[in-house]
């Protein structure tokens, strides 16, 4: 859905990364790491589309949709959390208020004026239906209720609240625009550790693509499915969650990273004291992870058999379909044409299948 290759950028003398080259494809998780002034934001940036890298490409599927929560929030709220959270579907509330005004003329016009703007409105209300208007203010809340908000709270002045309560708004926001690909630059800033857990869940049930910028281990190890670290010049991708990057890193004989690891372990079993029963089900976890891992692996390869024959299939209707004598049997043409074009989808189908499966890793 979204790749880039070849990227560097530097600032004066000083490059922070160079010839960088990734795919972002549905349903992954990808977590940037890397210490403060490595380039991370940048690279997201580039990404989003609001910074230029100096050479490389990004390439966007045609109309991919990107919500982006920046580092430093910088938006004024002037109305309430709902109302704050309602403007990320802008385009659809102005359809509303078209209605609304097309609704007055109505009653005020006769005859043909009248059937015009009766046509009007019913060209904006299937609009307006078809992008979810009538659904908006319950998702809006479903999302906000996900987010821990209370339905009183959703009626206060977003300003009033705190930075914490004011970037989970405008996660609500973003997700309420359903993008394909959220890209979150240290979301769990200041958040406490129960806003986390909240975030987190909230998140590990959005079903694109996330690449989000986190200094916070847990945070990582829970989300992530692929890390990628900045850092000296370069960008390396690792899979897997912090844990296994660790793990990696330390297989490269780089152990600069561990005692990070153990500070941050002791901080976190302060915080959350894992009993028994906690140990248990954090491996019963990660068994269900290898399993469902190996399940992938196997459908997989299915699928690949499966690409290969339909790809057979199609090349010998192709071959057909090139003979000139098919087109003066209109029934055989008909057939034959028929053929390649289910052919045709069943592999795209298939395709697709493989892309998802493939990047899910
Ligand atoms: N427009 C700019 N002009 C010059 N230098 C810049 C510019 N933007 C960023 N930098 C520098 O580039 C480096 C990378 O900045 P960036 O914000 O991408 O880092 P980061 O990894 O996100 O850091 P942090 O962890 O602090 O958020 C920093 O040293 C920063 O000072
Ligand atoms: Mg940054």
């Amino acid at each position: 859905m979204l790749s880039v290759a070849g990227l560097s950028k530097s600032f004066g003398p000083r490059t922070l990364f160079r010839d960088v080259t990734f795919r972002l494809t549905n349903g992954r998780r990808i977590a940037l790491v890397g210490g403060n002034g490595v380039g991370k934001t940048t690279l997201l940036e580039i990404i989003v589309g609001t910074q230029e890298a100096d050479t490389g490409d990004v390439s966007r599927q045609k109309d991919l949709r990107i919500g982006y929560l920046p580092q430093e929030l910088l938006d004024v709220w002037e109305s309430s959390v709902l109302d704050e959270v309602l403007k990320g579907a802008n385009h659809v509330l102005e359809l509303e208020t078209e209605m609304r005004s097309l609704e007055a003329q109505m009653a005020t016009t006769t005859g043909e004026a009248h059937d015009k703007v009766m046509e009007a409105y019913g060209i904006t209300q299937s609009q307006f239906e078809q992008l979810g208007g009538y659904q908006l203010e319950p998702e809006a809340r479903r999302i906000l209720g996900g987010l821990g908000f209370t339905t009183a709270d959703m009626d206060r002045p977003l300003a009033e609240m705190s930075g914490g309560w004011q970037m989970r708004a405008s996660l609500a926001r973003l997700l309420l625009q359903q993008p394909d690909i959220l890209v979150l630059d240290e979301p769990t800033n200041h958040l406490d550790l129960q806003s986390k857990q909240v975030l987190l869940d909230s998140l590990k049930g959005y079903q694109g693509t996330i690449v989000f910028v986190s200094h916070d281990r847990y945070f990582v190890d829970e989300l992530a499915t692929r890390v990628i670290e900045v850092g000296a010049g370069k960008v390396e991708s690792y899979p897997g969650n912090y844990e296994d990057f660790l793990v990696a890193k330390q297989r490269l004989g780089d152990s600069t990273h561990s005692t990070q690891r153990v500070e941050q372990q002791a901080q976190a079993a302060d915080e959350q004291p894992l009993d028994k029963d906690a140990r248990r089900q954090a491996h019963a976890e990660r068994k269900e992870q290898q399993r469902r891992e190996q399940k992938r692996e196997r459908e997989l390869s299915e699928l690949e058999k499966r690409i290969e024959i339909l790809e057979g299939e199609l090349a010998k209707l192709e071959q057909q379909m090139a003979e000139p004598e098919l087109y003066q049997d209109a029934e055989r043409w008909r057939r034959v044409s028929n053929e390649h074009g289910a052919q045709k989808s069943q592999l795209d189908d298939a395709y697709q299948l493989w892309e998802g499966l493939q990047e899910r890793a």
